[in-house]
């Protein structure tokens, strides 16, 4: 690793971004630089968690920003900046929003940040992911989308509630794009390596599973207004963990596949070695026929995005 401090950019300094930013600090990954295009949001952030770091015991700093020059040489950028899906608002609609402002950041971290490793967050972020990388121009280990590790810690946290056990030592693993497609794999979950069939019925497994594609819905019901924020926050930088740690951990994530898993041009979360280099290899793993097929519709699900934005001229 690298004599001088470790600087992780936060774009968008929203619920998620900020929250990520938190997390950073508190884990001490590295001083933090919040930007967001809305004058003085990031600033005031930045500085009220930076006075947090007294009491909560953290020494790494937070700056906030509304200028991407102040990203420059940045190790790990994390991107939450865009627009939630509003009430009118298509599928396309958010494509096109969502699509310009993630263009217009990848033109920044090219120029600021070459070598860093960039975490996309915002959605619908496997489209999101395959934009940024084809704009950034990085090798594929550089450019990585957040989600199979919510969605895993959403299912574990669900089992854990179901079966009174601490969420600790449950191992769950999502596959798929970040949606109602996603890939649950059930003969990857265990309980301290006990197989979760023999710990609760199908039809619970199956009630858990459908809970967890809906995930981020039950929460948008919940909250009446915005989506969720701490879970997927601690899933972005659960890997902007691995990756300054060179953890070498296998998480799922989204990833540019060429013929891993039979799929190719498309970014879909697959198992992930993280560490130093971002992502370090992609884990084959021994999928049923019903698993192959879901993880196929759910790339096709992908493709369909990356169709849109080029529909809309956005790539
Ligand atoms: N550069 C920097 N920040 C931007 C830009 C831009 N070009 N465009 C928008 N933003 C900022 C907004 O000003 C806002 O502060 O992005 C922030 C988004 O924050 P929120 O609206 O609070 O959204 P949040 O809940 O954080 O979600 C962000 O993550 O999980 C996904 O679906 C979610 O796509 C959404 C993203």
């Amino acid at each position: 690793m690298k004599d001088k401090a470790i600087k992780i950019a936060c774009i968008g300094a929203g619920n998620v971004g900020a929250t990520a930013a938190q997390y950073c600090l508190e884990l001490e990954l590295g001083n933090v630089v919040l930007c967001d295009i809305v004058e003085g949001l990031p600033q005031g952030k930045a500085l009220d968690m930076t006075q947090a770091g007294p009491i909560r015991g953290y020494g790494s700093l937070c700056t906030g920003t509304n200028d991407y020059a102040d990203i420059a040489g940045a190790d790990l950028v994390i991107v939450t900046a865009g627009l939630p899906r509003k009430p009118g608002m298509t599928r396309l609609d958010l494509l096109e929003k969502n699509g310009m402002i993630i263009s217009g950041i990848c033109e920044a971290i090219k120029t600021q940040a070459p070598d860093s490793t960039v975490i996309i967050v915002t959605n619908p972020l496997d489209v999101m992911a395959w934009l940024a990388y084809q704009k950034l121009g990085f090798p594929k280990n550089r450019v990585l989308g957040m989600a199979g590790c919510l969605d895993s810690a959403r299912m574990s946290a669900f089992i854990a509630m179901e079966l009174n056990v601490s969420m600790k030592n449950i191992n769950t693993m999502v596959l798929g794009s970040h949606g109602d497609t996603m890939v649950p794999l059930p003969s990857y979950t265990t309980v301290s390596g006990v197989p979760i069939t023999e710990l609760m019925t199908p039809d619970r497994l199956e009630a858990l599973i459908a809970r967890t594609r809906d995930g981020g819905g039950e929460i948008v019901r919940l909250l009446k207004t915005g989506s969720a924020y701490y879970a997927p926050a601690a899933g972005a930088v659960r890997m902007a963990q691995a990756i300054l740690r060179n953890e070498q951990q296998l998480l799922p994530c989204a990833a540019l596949l060429e013929g891993e898993y039979g799929l190719s041009d498309v970014f879909v979360g697959v198992p992930c070695i993280l560490g130093q280099n971002g992502i370090e290899r992609i884990q084959p793993l021994k999928l049923t026929d019903d698993e192959q097929t879901a993880l196929e519709a759910s790339a096709a699900e992908v493709r369909e995005g990356i169709e849109g934005l080029r529909s809309l001229g956005v790539l």
